[in-house]
């Protein structure tokens, strides 16, 4: 046996002493769940191995499984939880909405003005917005909407991005190198069966964060570009930020050849700052994407830009439709969270909180001699078990160390802090955890962190 593989059964035989009723529940689940969970992204070939915690409840930045352990939590349901588990303010706001509104009325309403006047305000790039159920469906409309304004077919999109699982989109995620070929000119790989593969005709795919490649490509076939859709930090990879003046290349380029640029903040919105990514690089896109965080953990997003874009919806030249858009529980979640993002200091104070945590983790692998690269923002970022920095998805893959980061989990796990255990996901700092969890994240991280040196 290698060690990974020794270290995979013993882990697996304390796993389900530590999480016997989750693993009871698991395989009641599968009978009826396929995988077991609803979703995916929460199953084993994500990392959730043996199967994943089961949970009885959160509250505020704690997450409780149902074998009764409680975890300071850093994986906030995979972003959305930005205000923590069950935040007062919006769950009250949702429940009085329910009960004084109703839920949907396939027409227009007061409170939906209000929590769409909020999000513009708060927005650099969105003038106008329409409120939708999932980051997919919202990316799904800015591509569309971007070949429909351009009328231009093409696309291009970064490898180690994710944009949701439309077929415009499920492309070069965290794509076998070896089949994606030459780093300067990548081959589109769809990042999973039944995606149908002519729509590789409609899609360019680079490297992130080299201004080279899409520079050329922009001569190339600038003019028959209809959107250049990019996280402005990509947290679908660990935590990587754009190289300095990368975005405005970005921006530029699309603007000299009459292409769309699209962000899809479906994280990075609200989390760097209020305004989101674009507002903390200062950089504007014509069309935004928005869900994680938009409404506090209620199922809401958003597609946004400039009047301009928007008004091919505006004018009925394109028929955005959703049966659940802009629905009371979203409305009601949008505009109370809205309020909240908005207090004074809120975000600076919660930037220095992660960022005591973030530099934290650094002194502490440094200290007991593994290497690492903590990356991010402090309300998001990614300590990647590497001696390299990493710019973008074939550097992730060379130089990230996801056996260390697998052990880092786990000793994590059992000293009460959560987050994903795959290496390609972050860990996120909720606008609710306080100091002490700080503090007790960093005592647990010394005893991981030194158990791992020991044994490396
Ligand atoms: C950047 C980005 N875009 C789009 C999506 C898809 O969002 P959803 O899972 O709400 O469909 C995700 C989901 O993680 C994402 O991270």
């Amino acid at each position: 046996m290698t060690r990974a593989e020794t270290d995979n059964a013993a882990f697996n035989t304390a796993y389900q002493a530590w999480a016997p009723l989750s693993g009871e529940l698991f395989a009641q689940a599968s009978t009826v769940i396929p995988g077991g969970a609803g979703s995916s992204a929460r199953t084993a070939p994500f990392g959730w191995k043996p199967y994943p915690l089961f949970i009885a409840q959160g509250l505020g930045s704690r997450i409780t499984d149902v074998d009764g352990h409680e975890y300071i939590d850093y994986l906030l349901g995979l972003g959305p939880m930005i205000l923590g588990h069950r935040n007062p303010i919006v769950t009250e706001a949702v429940v009085n909405a329910i009960r004084d509104l109703g839920t949907c009325f396939g027409l227009p309403y007061e409170l939906e003005i209000e929590a769409a006047q909020k999000v513009v305000d708060a927005v650099p790039g969105i003038e106008m917005v329409r409120f939708t159920n999932s980051g997919s469906e919202a990316v799904g409309s800015a591509i569309r909407i971007s070949r429909a304004v351009t009328k231009r077919r093409l696309i291009i999109r970064f490898e180690g991005h994710y944009h949701g699982w439309q077929d415009t989109v499920y492309w070069s995620n965290h794509v076998d190198p070896v089949a994606a070929g030459d780093p300067n000119s990548p081959r589109p790989i769809p990042s999973g069966p039944g995606v149908p593969i002519e729509l590789e005709q409609t899609l360019i795919v680079l490297s992130w964060n080299d201004p080279e490649s899409f520079i050329r490509v922009m001569a190339e076939r600038g003019h028959e570009v209809a959107a250049v859709i990019t996280e402005p930090a990509v947290l679908n990879t660990g935590c990587i930020m754009p190289l300095p003046g990368y975005l405005e290349l970005l921006r530029s380029e699309t603007k000299k050849y009459g292409a769309l640029l699209i962000f899809d903040e479906v994280i990075t919105g609200f989390r760097f700052s209020r305004g989101g990514a674009q507002e903390w690089f200062g950089v504007t896109p014509d069309l935004t994407t928005l869900a994680k965080g938009l409404g506090g953990g209620f199922p809401v997003a958003a597609i946004g830009g400039s009047k301009e874009v928007m008004s091919i919806i505006a004018e009925g030249r394109y028929s955005h439709s959703g049966t659940y858009n802009a629905n009371v529980i979203q409305c009601a979640a949008v505009s109370a969270t809205m309020d909240i993002l908005a207090t004074p200091g809120i975000y600076e104070r919660q930037r220095e909180l992660g960022f005591r945590l973030a530099n934290g983790l650094s002194a502490i692998a440094n200290e007991v001699g593994i290497p690492v690269i903590v990356e991010g923002i402090g309300t998001a970022f990614q300590m990647w078990f590497s001696d390299k920095p990493i710019h973008n998805w074939r550097e992730a893959d060379k130089f990230a160390n996801e056996e260390i980061f697998t052990r880092w989990y786990r000793e994590m796990l059992q000293r009460g802090v959560l987050f994903h255990p795959n290496h390609l996901e972050n860990l996120f700092v909720s606008l609710v955890h306080t100091d002490a969890d700080i503090d007790k994240t960093l005592e647990a991280a010394q005893g991981a962190l030194s158990a791992i040196a020991k044994n490396l």
